[in-house]
Order: structure tokens, then sequence, then C-alpha cells
């Protein structure tokens, strides 16, 4: 306990000379850089205002909202913090709307035509850059749950979520825990989506996953640092559109997503195959329960019953995590390292979730289709 206290302690004297020190104090602390305001000033004069606005729907409105399996949650220090009439934007830069999170979260919304909900707590935090590390500091210390305003009344109608945040002291605000423990997300696709300083993702991914054991948590995730939020649109929305939830191709290509699951023991791995006739083959062979093998330091294996057509297939290109067809030897290979291409070794498909437990595999396993309606 003494140990944590005094890290903590340690963590404050850092983050409180970093707030005020140079950028390359700032820099080696992973927080926020000042540069940030100049970037964003013109957006900040244009949108400041004494109340902070979510962008399309706030959560009451996503409340009444019908229709949309989509829900974009995310929690921006713009929407919980309580702003003053002189807001010294130099020293807090990301605090007046639109918070970079709310940014990021509005433009998944234009593309998947989902509901957004900001997650708020009641007692908004202090706009004032300084306070605010002071009391997100003391809540990550005393592992609060600060209270929200509101939850999400209607998540039974969700089956993908949205969940966006920034890194807050190496992880993610406390009020993003609150959430996770009050709104169920298991069972729920989940994509996760982050603006950060230096510090990058962090502990972040991992706090979640903690907080939502059963949701499906995709390893397909968006981060970007604090200073190009502003310009990411074209990123984010791509991102949205490789996972096929463009509000266009969601709906044309709903029928064609193919995922399955791959359980042994109490794990479960989730792929996606790709639209060649190697994956139309593995698939038309499904379900199948099946022995692995290790081969290589990189490599999980299985032979299926029949062998693949790989007629028209696409070669495997990428890395850990990918599920691919080895022609010569007929096996159907997870990759849980990088390997090298070859003429002869046809992707089928890249894992979702689960790649970390891929070198954990054994035995036998399950493969199954994942029905559409239970994506
Ligand atoms: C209280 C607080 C703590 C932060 N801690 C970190 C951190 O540990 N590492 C990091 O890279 N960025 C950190 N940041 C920077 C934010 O992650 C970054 O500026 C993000 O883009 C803010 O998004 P927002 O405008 O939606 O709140 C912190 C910011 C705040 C306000």
């Amino acid at each position: 306990m003494k140990k944590i206290l005094a890290l903590l302690l340690a963590m404050s004297v850092i983050f409180s000379l970093s707030s005020c020190g140079t950028e390359e104090n700032r820099e080696n602390s992973g927080i926020v850089s000042e540069e940030t305001a100049a970037e964003k000033e013109s957006l900040e004069t244009e949108t400041a205002s004494s109340e902070s606005e979510p962008l399309e729907m706030d959560g009451e409105n996503a409340k009444e909202a019908e229709g949309s399996n989509i829900l974009i949650a995310y929690f921006s220090w713009a929407d919980n913090a309580i702003l003053e009439d002189e807001v010294d934007a130099v020293s807090s830069p990301s605090v007046i709307p639109p918070g970079n999170v709310q940014q990021l979260a509005g433009w998944v919304q234009e593309e998947t035509g989902g509901d957004l909900f900001s997650i708020r707590v009641t007692a908004p935090y202090p706009s004032d850059w300084d306070e605010c590390l002071a009391r997100a500091n003391q809540e990550r210390g005393d592992d609060a749950r600060p209270e929200l305003v509101e939850n999400v009344d209607n998540l039974d109608q969700y089956d993908t979520v949205f969940l966006g945040y920034p890194n807050w002291w190496y992880g993610v605000p406390m009020a993003l825990l609150s959430f996770l423990e009050q709104n169920d997300l298991s069972g729920k696709q989940v994509y996760l989506f982050c603006s950060h300083g230096t510090g990058g993702l962090a502990n972040s991914v991992e706090l979640i996953t903690n907080a939502a054991p059963d949701a499906v948590i995709s390893d397909h995730i968006f981060d970007c640092y604090e200073e190009e939020a502003a310009s990411s649109q074209e990123e984010i929305q791509g991102w949205v559109r490789e996972l096929g939830l463009g509000v266009n191709e969601s709906e044309a290509n709903a029928a064609e997503v193919r995922r399955i699951s791959v359980q042994f023991g109490e794990n479960r791995i989730i792929c996606e195959l790709n639209d060649g006739t190697a994956a139309d083959t593995l698939y038309d062979q499904l379900p199948l329960t099946i022995e692995v093998e290790d081969y290589s330091t990189n490599e999980k294996i299985f032979y299926p019953p029949q062998s693949l057509n790989t007629g028209d297939s696409p070669l495997a290109q990428a890395g850990a995590g990918t599920l691919a067809y080895y022609e010569p030897w007929g096996d159907v290979v997870f990759f849980y390292g990088d390997y090298n291409e070859n003429p002869s070794l046809f992707e089928l498909g890249q894992v979702l979730s689960g790649v970390e437990m891929l070198s954990e595999m054994s035995g036998t396993i399950t493969i199954e289709v994942i029905e559409s309606s239970d994506m």
C-alpha cells in the first residue's frame, strides 16, 4: 500500500511539473501538449459556450431513438467540465467543446447512423488543467466510481457499441468504469476508440476488459494523438468502414459478413472470414470439432476434413492474428506471431478479438458460425 501511495505521489509530482513545465516535460509525461491550443484555436472560438453540447444527440435523445442497433458511448472532458466565462484555452486546450473524443464520437455517429450517448458525471471536473489532473488522480488513487447523470436505459436495443474515451492517468477516466459497471455490455460487440497524449493507450484496454469481461472487445482499436484528433475524420470513418459498419455498406454487406467463433476451454476467439473461395469452403464445413497442433513458434494448425478451394483467394500478408491456409499441406493456420509471405499461403480472415489467447490454444477446439442475428 505504501508503495502504491509513494508511486501515486511521485506521479502527481511528475504530472504537476509537466503541466506547468516545458514541452519536453509534457512529452515525457505522456500528457496534453500546449500546441493543441493553437491548432484548435479557430474551432474553439467558434464553439466556445458556457454549456457543453454533445454533437448530435445527447443521452436523453439517444434513449428515445428507435431502430439503430449501434450505440456510440463516449467520455470527453469538454462534456464533463465546469466551463467558466474566462477559460484559459492555453492551459486547458481540450476543455472547450468539441472535446477530442467528442469530435471522434460525432464522426463515428455520422458514419454508422448509430445513437450517441455522452457519459457525464453529476459533479463535473474543473476546467483548470492542474485542478482537473489533481481530481482525476485522486479518483484513480481512491479507485472511485464517479456518479453518472444517467445510464442507457434501452441497452438491449444495441448489439454493437463503440466506446470512446481519453487516456487519463495512463488509463481511463474512472467514470468510464462507472459506466461499464452500470451498463452491462456482456455479449455485445465492442469497438474502442481513444484520444491521448504521448502515453498512447497505456493500460486503458486492460481496465476496460476487466470492467466488462463478457463483452466481445475487438482488437481493432482506433486511437489518435490529441493534436491529430481534430483532423482525424477521414481516418476514423475509414476505420468504421473497415469494420463493415459504415452506414451504406453495413446494410449492403450485412449478409456478407461472416464471423466464426473458436472455442477452447473457457476461451473464445472471434474471427471474420474474407470473401475468398478458400474461406467459402472452410465456412461450408462448419461447425467443426477438431484437434489443434503447435507448429513452429508462431502457428497453431489444424487439418480441415476437406481441402479448401484456393481458386480465388487473397494471399496472406498481415501479421499476428491472421487465419490462413497452407495449400501444399492442406492445413489451416492461426498465426500468433509474424510470418513470411508465401505464394501458397492464402488468407482466410483475421482474428477480431482474442488474438492474445492464440498462443495458448491447444487440444480440441470447436469452430462455429456466428449467426448475423447474434453479431
Ligand atoms: C485528467 C487528465 C489526465 C490525462 N492523462 C493522460 C495520460 O496519462 N497520458 C496521455 O497520453 N494523455 C493524458 N491526458 C491527455 C488526454 O488523453 C488527451 O488530451 C485527449 O485527447 C483528451 O480528450 P478529450 O478532449 O475528449 O477529453 C490526460 C488529460 C486529462 C484531462
